[in-house]
């Protein structure tokens, strides 16, 4: 019987020994992959991707709007479907999210700083973005931007998914025209390098607060702290934190 304890009692305790090293050796790895994964995830890899610039319009009741956006893509060809993603924020994603019905203009690189002030940089809720133009209307009703543009087509939302602070739409294309086949469609860093102004040079006074800017549209927020809430979002452009650097 003694024997008997005498033998169990080193492997039990080696069994013992070993869960712990084998939690231990667990926990490293999970500690090390993420590590190794925070390491990998640099942000700057996003602002690689590459993408174009759109006006994206609606019409609901009588009233017509639009906004800028930079995330139309077409996802399959037959039968020819497109998705846009818009802020929740924005007016013209309710009118869609309510009508299922939109425009959306592909802009050019000859697109002016104005279109983008005119639709990306104040909301239809207190701005009437078409007063004073005359857009034509497509074949759906809506009306469709043509300065700076060389292409629209027409969508109906055949699904929608809800991404938090965005919503997905998925749209079959029922309308689509070249406006102008030799202007080159403007991508987003296009618009950075060539049609966004530069900066001015900002006074920042020594008043012991702290200045960001927008790297969007420019807009100059002053802070009492030293960064950002992860949650902030630019009042003019609706862009996140991510887009704010310091000045
Ligand atoms: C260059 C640029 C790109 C933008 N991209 C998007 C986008 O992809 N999705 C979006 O929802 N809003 C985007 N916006 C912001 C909207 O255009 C902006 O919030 C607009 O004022 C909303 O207007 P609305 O409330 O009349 O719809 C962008 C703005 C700019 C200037």
């Amino acid at each position: 019987m003694i024997e008997c304890l005498n033998d169990s009692f080193p492997k039990a305790f080696l069994r013992a020994r070993c869960a712990i090293y084998s939690r231990k050796l667990f926990i490293f790895f999970v500690k090390f992959h993420h590590f190794i994964f925070t390491q990998t995830m640099d942000k700057q890899t996003l602002f690689k991707i590459s993408y174009g610039l759109f006006v994206l319009c609606a019409e609901e009741n009588g009233k017509d709007n639009g906004c800028v956006i930079n995330t139309l893509a077409q996802v399959t060809d037959e039968p020819c479907r497109v998705t846009v993603t818009v802020n929740k924020a924005n007016l013209t994603h309710d009118m869609i999210l309510r009508t299922g019905k939109f425009n959306v203009s592909i802009l050019a690189e000859n697109a002016s700083f104005l279109t983008f002030q005119r639709f990306g940089f104040q909301s239809g809720r207190n701005a009437m973005k078409f007063y004073g133009t005359n857009a034509p209307r497509a074949e759906n009703g809506i009306l469709y931007w043509t300065e700076g543009a060389n292409a629209f087509l027409s969508g109906e939302v055949i699904s929608s998914q809800d991404l938090g602070s965005h919503t997905l739409f998925i749209a079959q294309v029922t309308e689509a025209r070249v406006l102008d086949p030799a202007l080159p469609s403007a991508t987003y860093a296009y618009y950075h390098e060539n049609i966004k102004p530069k900066p001015a040079p900002v006074a920042t006074a020594d008043d012991g607060k702290f200045r960001f800017r927008c790297r969007i549209c420019g807009h100059i927020h002053v802070t009492d702290t030293p960064d950002l809430p992860d949650d902030f979002i630019c009042p003019l452009c609706k862009h996140g934190k991510d887009d704010f650097e310091r000045i």
